[in-house]
């Protein structure tokens, strides 16, 4: 029995064949490269990827900071914290990348350790967003970045439903996110949390059925 709320339990407790799935899911596609140019990671960097699944994302990154660089995946779930030591392994670059369980609350992390923190499609989970993007703050060096990727559900128009429909079906699965509308919050959480020079980018992006379901 847990007491933790759906949208944080259904990451905790992921069943083995969910995992796999997920560990295929969230394989790094070379068109995502686009999306993180902005956070400007570069050779020798100290990078975090909070809510790194499998970790493939943070493995792409390892070979983008190099040998003189490191990536720690922060993830909830102690199967994809394990995955991601595996994969890093077989990609042999276990030596540059660092797996920890973390939930956000607070991040494993020393004070000004890290260049940039990367994070997609998590702070919508998180119980406190405001919070976690503070422990952002506090684990990013003078001068760091952290670049985060959100989508916004309410505002997602999906053809051929109707608004009304699409609004009704949100509500109805909101229970699965702790912040559902966490894409348009994401500036003012971040100039709460002390960041400046705040860059703000909506991409609309077509996602197509084959996409979701391959
Ligand atoms: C939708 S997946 C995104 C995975 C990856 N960032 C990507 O884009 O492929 C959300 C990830 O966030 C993790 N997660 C969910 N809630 C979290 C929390 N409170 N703290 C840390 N990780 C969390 C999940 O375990 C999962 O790996």
């Amino acid at each position: 029995m847990t007491s933790d709320p759906f949208y944080k339990d259904h990451w905790i407790n992921i069943d083995r064949d969910r995992l796999d799935r997920y560990q295929r899911m969230f394989q790094w596609n070379p068109d995502s490269s686009i999306l993180y140019e902005p956070a400007d990671i570069g050779p020798g960097h100290i990078v975090g990827d909070f809510g790194s699944g499998p970790g493939h994302t943070a493995i792409e990154i390892a070979t983008w900071v190099g040998a003189d660089g490191h990536v720690h995946a922060l993830d909830i779930n102690s199967g994809f914290v394990s995955q991601t030591i595996d994969n890093a392994v077989a990609a042999g670059v276990s030596n540059n990348v660092s797996a920890h369980q973390c939930d956000g609350s607070t991040l494993p992390l020393p004070d000004g350790s890290l260049d940039r923190l990367t994070t997609r499609n998590t702070l919508i989970y998180v119980d406190n967003a405001e919070y976690t993007i503070c422990e952002f703050r506090r684990v990013l060096r003078t001068g760091g970045k952290v670049h985060a990727i959100e989508g916004d559900w309410p505002m997602m128009i999906v053809e051929p439903v109707s608004n009304k429909t699409w609004s009704t079906l949100v509500d109805a699965a909101s229970h699965a996110c702790r912040t559902p509308d966490i894409g348009r919050k994401l500036y003012g959480l971040m100039m709460l949390a002390g960041f400046s020079d705040i860059m703000f980018r909506s991409l609309p992006d077509p996602i197509l059925m084959e996409d979701c379901c391959p």
